[in-house]
């Protein structure tokens, strides 16, 4: 395994996150630097995205780095048979680093044990997204000014929503107050309770969005995720849970943004983007400077 992975949030110390975290803002100042000039990054993409494997591509060029991979499965030998293990035995000779979104929980870490350069985890199934998760701490602190001490509201898929695991995790450092908001079906996994208890912080659940509106400082949106749901039934029962309208935002703090993960599907109305609430645009412009962040420090280029 190379010793320079980032798997799961867990995988950095909060340290590193603020480390992270204060490069882009480096990078956000000054995006363009030629410091990948020969480097080679692969993005092996077997589930569909937008703004992860784009924001990582514009990071590196950027950085003057080379971009090769696959953006369907469909289109690599794995539709001939091959093993994720030959896959990444292979990829590894062509490439400084590799970033992988997989629909299989525990893809990422299995990449990471067998491949000879660092493994960045893209997405992998319902587990974790911890690139996204970085750059929502960017977008929290950067429209709070601070971590510490937030009421965050998250809203939606508690149960497969990958970007909420990894939060919830990486809050725990800051001392915030978490508000879940989902149907019964799709709380939050026990096991990620178990991290805000481990730390003695408060969490309180709701089913009502409407309840969590006038007291968040972050209200966090996902989209409930049709591909998660083993039976199309259940997910007809829960598709439209919650959506966030600019007239319910009317008793939303002053200071308070909406953040989403995107995509978005109905979850928030269009109506929304206007308010000055809004910041889920400017959060996916925040994942490239979080992604340079990332490919240079661990591509051990900054410290
Ligand atoms: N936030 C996110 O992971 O978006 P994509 O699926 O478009 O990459």
């Amino acid at each position: 395994m190379h010793p320079k992975s980032l798997v799961s949030i867990n995988d950095f110390t909060k340290e590193e996150y603020l480390k992270i975290l204060d490069m882009a803002e480096e990078f956000e100042r000054q995006p363009t630097q030629k410091i990948l000039d020969g480097f080679v990054v692969a993005t092996l993409f077997f589930e569909p995205s937008t703004r992860t494997r784009l924001s990582f591509e514009s990071a590196v060029s950027r950085l003057g780095g080379k971009v090769i991979g696959f953006t369907d499965a469909a289109s690599s030998s794995t539709q001939k048979g091959e093993t994720l293990k030959d896959t990444i035995l292979t990829v590894s000779n062509y490439c400084d680093l590799i970033v992988m979104r997989h629909p299989i929980e525990g893809a990422a870490r299995f990449a990471s044990e067998v491949a000879s350069v660092p493994i960045i985890n893209a997405g992998d199934g319902a587990n974790q997204h911890p690139t996204q998760c970085l750059l929502d701490l960017y977008s929290i602190r950067k429209t709070q000014g601070r971590l510490e001490n937030l009421d965050i509201a998250f809203v939606g898929d508690l149960k497969y929503g990958r970007t909420v695991h990894s939060n919830v995790i990486a809050l725990t450092h800051f001392n915030c107050r978490y508000h879940l908001v989902s149907p019964e079906e799709l709380k939050l996994p026990s096991a990620v309770k178990r991290y805000i208890k481990e730390n003695n912080l408060t969490y309180y659940q709701y089913t009502d969005l409407c309840d969590v509106i006038p007291l968040a400082d972050i209200i966090y949106m996902t989209r409930i995720q049709r591909e998660r749901f083993s039976d199309p039934i259940e997910y007809e029962k829960v598709k439209n849970s919650y959506i966030l309208s600019a007239e319910m935002l009317g008793k939303a703090k002053a200071n308070a943004r909406v953040l989403h993960p995107l995509p978005r599907v109905n979850e928030i109305t269009e109506d929304v983007d206007s308010m000055p609430q809004a910041y889920y645009f400017e959060q996916a412009l925040n994942g490239v400077y979080v992604r340079q962040a990332l490919l240079a420090y661990l591509l051990g280029l900054k410290q």
